[in-house]
């Protein structure tokens, strides 16, 4: 190994910890550092950021000088989560869209103060199904030889866009749904809970009637409610923080992928204790059983997948199903790298849930 790799690899470890934006650092940005470690294939895995200091983790202006708008590039990929674009555009992440796991736990933290442990749940759930074990990377919307050489199939490595029926980066006709619902149910024409139980509910049904292949069960159930809930959380100005999400600010991170300006983000760490009575909120307007369409109009229950209301069941299933699928018998440093990603998994897991931690590829 050169002198260079073993430079890269220390500044890899120091930069993750010392600087939280990614442009030009000194010459050596965190962009840099992800695609030497693409070309060549090798990742030293950084353990999961740590919550932000006790007096750092308040209400803070987050569209601020140090973190400016700067449209995507052509080569600069966006996806369908409109918190993770929104991020990439102002340099929480690195604004190619190529990221490690680490990176998105602190942008999300530092941008929009997410709690530490949901944080860490989000993303490397996220990883262990759509990033690059090997390479620690991942494309925040569709593949790219930017994550850098592939584990063996039937591994993926899609990136975010992957799963779900994700085709344009946005859609106006979606958008004006989400307006129209908002005008009919939520509060003075906002994005509300109840805005979000009926919207969703509206995409399910519309789901179920057009799209022949249709899989609503487990991982996807607790993703698809608990993005219908986040905007009415973290795209509301700190300062307001009434759930409440205007249609102008709405449109600010759903189509221009900018905070609005003078942005503050959320007064407090929010996690699981703050999100899952939302979630059920909006569950419990229009409950429904998982299942899959075997044909438009034709949804057919799938009891043994858990339902929403089981979360450390949907955690044994990501766990002992969903990451198998892709990686049946992993060995050496790849079996090494997923156990890793695995046990910080579970470590965002216990910290508000009590499960039981499951072990697809042994302990150790
Ligand atoms: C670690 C953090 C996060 C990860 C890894 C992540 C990942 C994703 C993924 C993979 C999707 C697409 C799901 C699909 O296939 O349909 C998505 C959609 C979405 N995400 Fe995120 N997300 C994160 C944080 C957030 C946050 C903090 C928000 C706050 C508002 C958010 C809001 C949304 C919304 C609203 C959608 C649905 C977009 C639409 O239907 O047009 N996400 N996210
Ligand atoms: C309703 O929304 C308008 C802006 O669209 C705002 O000026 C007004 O203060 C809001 N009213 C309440 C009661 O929140
Ligand atoms: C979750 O957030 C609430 C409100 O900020 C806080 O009181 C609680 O201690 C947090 N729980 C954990 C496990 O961090
Ligand atoms: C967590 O689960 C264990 C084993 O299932 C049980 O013994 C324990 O009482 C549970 N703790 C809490 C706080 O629920």
């Amino acid at each position: 190994m050169t002198i260079f790799a073993s430079f890269l690899l220390l500044a890899l470890i120091c930069l993750a910890v010392a600087f939280p934006t990614y442009d030009s650092i000194a010459g050596l940005s965190e962009r840099e550092i992800n695609e030497y470690v693409a070309r060549n294939g090798v990742a030293a895995i950084p353990n999961p950021p740590l919550p932000l200091p006790k007096g750092q983790d308040g209400l803070k202006l987050v569209n601020d000088p140090a973190h400016p708008f700067i449209a995507a590039g052509p080569n600069d990929i966006r996806g369908p989560c409109p918190a993770l674009n929104t991020l990439a555009s102002h340099g929480y992440l690195p604004r190619n869209g190529v990221v490690r796991p680490d990176q998105i736990v602190t942008a999300v933290m530092e941008g929009l103060n997410l709690g530490n442990d949901f944080a860490k749940f989000l993303c490397y759930q996220a990883f262990l199904m759509n990033g690059n074990p090997l390479t620690n990377l991942m494309s925040i919307r569709m593949k790219t030889r930017g994550t850098g050489p592939d584990p063996p199939k039937p591994a993926l490595i899609g990136g975010l866009g992957q799963h779900g029926t994700f085709e344009a980066v946005f859609n106006e006709d979606l958008f004006q749904g989400f307006i129209s619902t908002s005008t009919k149910f939520g509060f003075n024409g906002t994005y509300d809970v109840n805005a979000a139980a009926e919207l969703r509910n509206q995409r399910l049904q519309n789901s179920i009637q057009t799209n022949p292949q249709l899989v609503f069960t487990s991982p996807r159930i607790l993703s698809a409610y608990s993005e219908a809930v986040f905007p009415t959380i973290f795209f509301v100005d700190g300062r307001l923080n009434n759930c409440q999400l205007a249609i102008d600010a709405a449109r600010h991170f759903f189509d221009f992928e900018m905070m609005p300006t003078d942005f503050h983000r959320q007064p407090a760490p929010v996690n699981f204790t703050m999100v899952d009575p939302l979630v059920s909120e909006i569950f419990n307007k229009h409950p429904f059983a998982p299942g899959v369409n075997h044909g438009k109009k034709n949804f057919v229950l799938q009891p043994q997948t858990p339902p929403l209301s089981n979360f450390c069941g949907i955690y044994e299933d990501i766990v002992i199903h969903v990451v198998p699928g892709q990686y049946p018998k992993p060995t050496g440093v790849l079996r090494d790298a997923l156990n890793k990603n695995l046990g910080f998994f579970y470590g965002a897991v216990r910290a508000e849930h009590n499960c039981t931690q499951v072990f697809p590829y042994g302990r150790d």
